[in-house]
């Protein structure tokens, strides 16, 4: 008798002890009462409607129409969601969440279907702003990414993001956006991920246009910064006073641990690889130059390997001038973390360049994406690392999601426990740290087209059954879930 209450009690002891850690360790509280929320999607995983009403080809209709093909399933976005036609409905699922926004792109080839100002597509400019006055209409503000990586493919034919001629013409593109929507968008993102635009795209070659070269990714880099530095001028210039919105530019970053935290070694690396990652993009904008780290590393290994110039492209007094502060606010995608050791590598190009290996360890809990491991408190670490290395600029979350599959269908437990951990850490940041984050939106607001990996994986917090031709859209727990939170602002006391 006398044990069998002694072990009731030990389990006792034991569940309290988790659940007291459980909570020390969640943070209750409200965010800024000034904080918005929303979701994202992009126009080329979600619209189809590829070659509807005038729309030129862009390099991902080319990629996925390649035989064979290049994406996992072998699918395309040739339909996806159905957006094109059903974004009425869209709105309406954005309204049932009660969101303050929503960020979506604008199908550059849909308005301009050679990419240059000799094309014109006035289907297009009706179609954004049909979605742009339903959304102001149910008192949800729009958030335009201009690029979101498709490119209209007669641009990708003269050489693409490595052909610095591009960035008149994106400074043109941009142009006719803020004259035909400016009136009514007052967010403006130039770019979604610069980083997968061109290591992706012309370092790796796994999404469109398909090529691997250690060279073309910093080209690429180089003149995507230039057009972004271009675009927010335009606006700062042309636009800025009249329609008084803001722009800025979304960097894609994990966090990057060192394995070893007490070894210095370790958290130097750490360091160059969170600098080589986010800083590429960012320091050319927040100070007007690649960081110094890149410089150094990338001449050196350039040299070493018999190269005339660096791989790494130099900005002139003019150009440092236009990029240095191109920004009122910086957008940031997060969804990961990865451990770094320090490592003398050969391989030439953005990876080999920066002398470490990134890893994430096995027990780390999983997602659909190999890529994606659950590290809820490397957000908080990253928001951090963003403050002290800028200065703690305006952030603005554009996106943050886990993928599943299809198995898991509407009851996405583990994507809610995603948003819960991830937010509550973000809400650290804010109220314990002192980060200055204003906006969060999750990815995404429906499954849609994943890129290399097709329909494989899921990132909704709608359902999105491709089987069926009116693709339907069902909520999942998570919307539920986010709703609260968004209604809330915050995570009420227990
Ligand atoms: C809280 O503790 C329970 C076990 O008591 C565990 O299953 C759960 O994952 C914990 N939650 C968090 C957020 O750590
Ligand atoms: C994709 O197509 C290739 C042929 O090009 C075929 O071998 C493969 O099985 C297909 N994969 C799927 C998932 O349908
Ligand atoms: C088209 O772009 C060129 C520069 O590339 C510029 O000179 C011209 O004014 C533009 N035309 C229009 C209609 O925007
Ligand atoms: C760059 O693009 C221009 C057209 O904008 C083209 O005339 C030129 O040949 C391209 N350069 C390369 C190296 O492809
Ligand atoms: C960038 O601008 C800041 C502040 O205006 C200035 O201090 C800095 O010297 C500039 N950087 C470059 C490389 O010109
Ligand atoms: C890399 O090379 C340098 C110089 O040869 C050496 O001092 C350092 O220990 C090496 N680092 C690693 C991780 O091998
Ligand atoms: C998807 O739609 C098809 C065709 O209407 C239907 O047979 C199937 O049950 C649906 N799947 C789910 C998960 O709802």
């Amino acid at each position: 008798m006398s044990t069998k209450i002694s072990i009731v009690g030990l389990v006792l002891v034991a569940l309290s002890l988790t659940s007291a850690q459980n909570d020390s360790d969640f943070l209750y509280g409200y965010f800024p009462d000034d904080f918005e929320w929303g979701f994202a999607t992009a126009s080329y995983q979600i619209e189809g409607g590829w070659n509807e009403d005038g729309k030129g080809e862009n390099i991902w209709d080319e990629f996925t129409h390649r035989n064979p093909s290049p994406i996992k399933d072998n699918s395309t976005g040739d339909v996806a969601c159905d957006s094109y036609h059903k974004y009425l409905e869209d709105v309406e699922l954005l309204k049932n969440t009660g969101v303050n926004f929503y960020r979506f792109s604008i199908s550059w080839s849909r308005i301009q279907p050679d990419g240059t100002n000799r094309t014109f597509n006035q289907a297009g400019i009706d179609y954004y702003n049909n979605l742009i006055n339903a959304l102001i209409a149910n008192g949800i503000e729009p958030m335009v990414t201009l690029y979101h990586w498709d490119l209209p493919q007669a641009l990708q034919a003269v050489g693409g993001w490595p052909n610095e001629t591009i960035v008149q013409h994106f400074e043109n593109y941009a142009r006719v956006a803020y004259s035909y929507f400016g009136d009514r968008v007052k967010q403006w993102i130039t770019f979604n991920e610069a980083f997968v635009v061109c290591q992706q795209g012309y370092g790796d070659g796994v999404h469109a246009p398909g090529i691997a070269s250690p060279v073309q990714s910093y080209d690429c880099a180089h003149n995507v910064l230039k057009s972004h530095a271009l675009a927010y001028r335009l606006y700062e210039r042309e636009f800025k006073e009249r329609q008084q919105g803001v722009c800025g530019i979304t960097i894609d970053s994990g966090y990057y641990e060192p394995e070893d935290p007490t070894n210095p070694a370790h958290v130097e690396a750490a360091e160059r690889a969170q600098t080589f990652k986010h800083g590429w993009y960012a320091f050319p904008i927040f100070f007007g130059d690649y960081p110094a780290v890149m410089r150094e590393l990338i001449d050196l290994k350039s040299a070493s390997e018999g190269l005339l110039e660096s791989r790494l492209p130099s900005f002139d007094a003019y150009w440092s001038q236009q990029l240095n502060g191109s920004w009122d606010f910086l957008g940031l995608n997060h969804y990961t973390t990865e451990l770094v050791v320090p490592e003398n590598r050969t391989d030439p190009g953005w990876r080999g360049d920066q002398n470490t290996r990134t890893y994430q360890p096995e027990e780390w809990p999983a997602s659909a994406s190999v890529w994606l491991k659950v590290v809820p408190w490397g957000f908080r670490k990253l928001l951090n690392w963003i403050k002290n290395t800028y200065n703690n600029p305006l952030l603005l979350v554009t996106e943050n999601g886990f993928s599943d599959t299809d198995a898991e269908g509407v009851n996405d437990q583990r994507r809610v426990d995603y948003y819960r951990d991830y937010t509550n850490n973000m809400l650290k940041a804010i109220n314990l740290d002192g980060c200055n984050v204003k906006k969060y939106t999750a990815w995404s607001l429906m499954d849609n087209f994943e890129w290399a990996e097709g329909y494989t994986e899921r990132f909704g917090v709608h359902y999105v059954n491709y089987t069926d031709p009116a693709r339907p859209r069902t909520p999942k727990n998570s919307q539920r879930f986010l709703k609260q939170l968004f209604a809330d602002n915050g995570f009420p006391p227990q």
